[in-house]
Formats: structure tokens, sequence, C-alpha cells
């Protein structure tokens, strides 16, 4: 088994069936991904409900740095630190690599034949599945749905392509079940989009409790709030669940990047199965420490808007790269809180982008002119 070629080892999975037709197998296989980038020391991982016990992570440069960003600021300004999960594992970094070792660590047990996930077309989740699953000898198909093309959307889809999973194109959301139907084989572990779940959520729950070391080792002063993309919302959700088990009293503020108005409820779900699991007892103060901020999605998914742009601009004078999709609006909403004010308060960005250059998964990729015309509408034009 070549999870532990990952250092992940640990607990117990369920699996699923039916049969599929892939559209798609490119042709790199992890062309120019070394396993030896990723042998660090192996930890166990004990995952598993009600247990979770990872104090440093399997194969995660554990703690990610916290550091301030300077605002050039004004008096009146808060202080705004970074909790960086972007270099978090070498081969590829940000929040999906620390969910994607929880996820595995729950299949050493019984690897299943072959993960099938979703996600939009430059998915950093299905890459991320790709990557890890890949190193692990683990097959990949994904489901794909259509994103506004982006720079950094094309990267990322043309990298996941190059790890040499096989794709099934859903053209519009109401094709997506039937091409689920389509690609399920009997054995499939079937991993939910941004890998969400409750293995994935205790992932931040082991995340949250890394910060307060940090903040008791004086790394950094304890944050009044603390500001992370909302996707799926299991992140925010393991925040959430994780500071309800540590001293600090930090709020989670939650920046949705998807349309829709289930997501409070559905991060506090999640946060509330993890606390649960944990065995903690007082449920009811997660929702009093979660803000689910909507003022920056836009018009949509995938879509820039001019804050985001200029947070972007900001990001990366500072030498943070952020994405259009999920980074530069909850950077946006940040620098907007932390300008708020007053002096004083501490707002922590938790950078949940990897920060990897993505040269090294894109070598063997197909360029886009090169693929087959139903995975190149998976990248939708924008229209300004
Ligand atoms: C870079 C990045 N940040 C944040 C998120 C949101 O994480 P979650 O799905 O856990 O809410 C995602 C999800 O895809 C992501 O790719």
């Amino acid at each position: 088994m070549r999870l532990g070629a990952l250092g992940i080892a640990a607990a117990h999975v369920t699996s699923n069936a039916r049969r599929g037709q892939p559209l798609a197998k490119p042709r790199a296989k992890h062309a120019s991904i070394s396993l030896a980038a990723s042998a660090q020391p192996a930890k166990t991982a004990r995952i598993a409900a009600g247990s979770h016990s990872n104090p440093r992570g399997p194969g995660l440069a554990l703690p990610t740095p916290v550091y301030p960003f300077r605002l050039g600021a004004a008096a009146e300004h808060a202080e705004l630190w970074v909790k960086d999960d972007g270099a978090i594992h070498p081969l590829y970094g940000g929040n999906k690599a620390r969910k994607l070792h929880a996820v595995l660590a729950t299949l050493v047990a019984a690897p299943p034949r072959r993960i099938l996930t979703f996600g939009a077309a430059g998915s950093h989740h299905v890459l991320a599945t790709a990557v890890f699953a890949g190193v692990a000898g683990i097959p990949v198909q994904a489901v794909l749905l259509p994103e506004p093309h982006t720079e950094h959307v094309e990267a990322t889809f043309r990298a996941l392509i190059g790890q040499g999973i096989a794709i099934e194109p859903a053209l519009s959301k109401a094709r997506a079940l039937p091409a689920f139907l389509r690609s399920y084989r009997r054995g499939d572990q079937v991993l939910g989009p941004g890998g969400a779940g409750l293995p994935a959520t205790l992932a931040y729950v082991d995340a949250a409790r890394e910060l307060e070391r940090q903040v008791k080792e004086g790394a950094l002063p304890p944050p009044d709030e603390i500001v992370v993309a909302l996707g799926t919302g299991t992140t925010a959700a393991g925040l959430l669940a994780g500071l309800a088990s540590t001293r600090l009293t930090s709020r989670v503020i939650a920046v949705q990047v998807i349309g829709g108005s289930l997501s409070r409820a559905t991060t506090l779900g999640l946060a509330w199965r993890a606390a649960r699991s944990l065995g903690l007892r007082n449920t009811r103060g997660l929702a009093e420490r979660l803000t689910v901020e909507r003022g920056e999605l836009g018009s949509g998914y995938g879509l820039p808007t001019p804050s985001s742009e200029g947070a972007s601009r900001r990001g990366a004078d500072a030498g943070l790269s952020l994405d259009p999709t999920y980074t530069a609006k909850a950077f946006a909403h940040a620098l907007a809180r932390t300008a708020r004010g007053p002096a004083g308060r501490v707002v922590l960005y938790w950078h949940t982008l990897s920060t990897l250059p993505l040269a090294p998964l894109l070598a063997g990729s197909p360029r886009l002119a090169e693929l087959e015309p139903r995975l190149r509408q998976l990248l939708r034009p924008i229209r300004r």
C-alpha cells in the first residue's frame, strides 16, 4: 500500500458501487512528481469519529507559518495576520492538502479500487485528490462541472488533467447526476465536492489547535477574528469546532464564494458533527461564533469583483498570491475588516490556496487546444 509514501497510516472507511465510462484519460502520470519529495518522517494518523489524534500531521509540514501582513497601516487599523497553509506539503499545498491527508488516512485499512469525486473544472480539491491519491496508487475519476475561465482556473484544470485521472464532463448542473451515474463503479470510494465530510472537518479541528499552540508560544497574538473562504464549509466548520476545544475566543468569519442560502446551515451542521465526535458538550456556542459574510460574492462563483481584484494586487505586492474564486474574495474581506479597526483588534486571514508553483504538475499536461471539445467547454468565457 503506497499511502505510506505520503506518511499516511490509519482508520477505516465505507465504499460503494457501479460502473462507468470515463471520457478522457490523459497521458502523463505524475511525470515529474517524485515520491521522495513527500517522504517526510511518517507519523501515525488516527482519524475516526470520536477520535482524532494527529499532532504533527502525516507528511505535512506543520505548524504552517504565521506572519503579520504589513498594511503601511493607518493608526486606527486593526492588525492583520496571515496563517499560511500554502506550502503545507511539497507536492501541493492549501486546505486541500490538509483535508486529503485526513481523508486518505481513513482509507489505509481498506484501500478502494478507485476514488470517484466531483468539482468545478478548476477544482483545487480534484487536483489535490489526483496528486495525493495518485501518489498512493489509487486511480481517480472526476465528474467536472463548468467554471468561469480565468488564467488560474485554466492552469488548475490542465494540471489535474496532467495527473492522468479520468474525467467525465457534466456541462450543466442538471447533467451532474447522470454523469455521476455513468461514472460510478462497484468498489468506488465516493468523495463529495471539496472532500467535505467528518475526516476533512477534523483536519481543521487539528489546525485550530495548532493555531492555539502558536498563540501560546507567542508566534502571534490571539486573533479576535479568523477570516477564511467558505466553499463546502468544511474548513470553516473544522476551525469552529476546533476553536471550541481551545481557550481561544476567536470568531470565524466565513466568506461565501458560492451562491445559495445553505452555507451557514451546512457549515454549522459539519461543525456540530465534528464537535460531537470530539465529545464537546456546548455545541450551541458554535452558532454564536460563526459569521457568514455574503458581501464578497459579486456576480457569482469564480467571477472576480473589483474588490477581489484589488485584494489580489495587494496580496501579490506582498508576495501572497491569491486565486479569483476563493482566496481573493476572502482576503478582500479580511482587508475590509482590518480597515474598519479598531486599533488593537487582531484579524487573522487563513490562507487556503496552494502557494507552490504549478509548473511541476503541468509538465506533460495537454495544452487547451489539444483537449476534446467537451473538455474545453468546461471553461466558460467571462462576459464583462
Ligand atoms: C483555495 C480554496 N480555499 C478555500 C476553499 C473552501 O474550502 P471549503 O470547501 O472547506 O469551504 C476551497 C475549496 O475548494 C479552495 O479551493
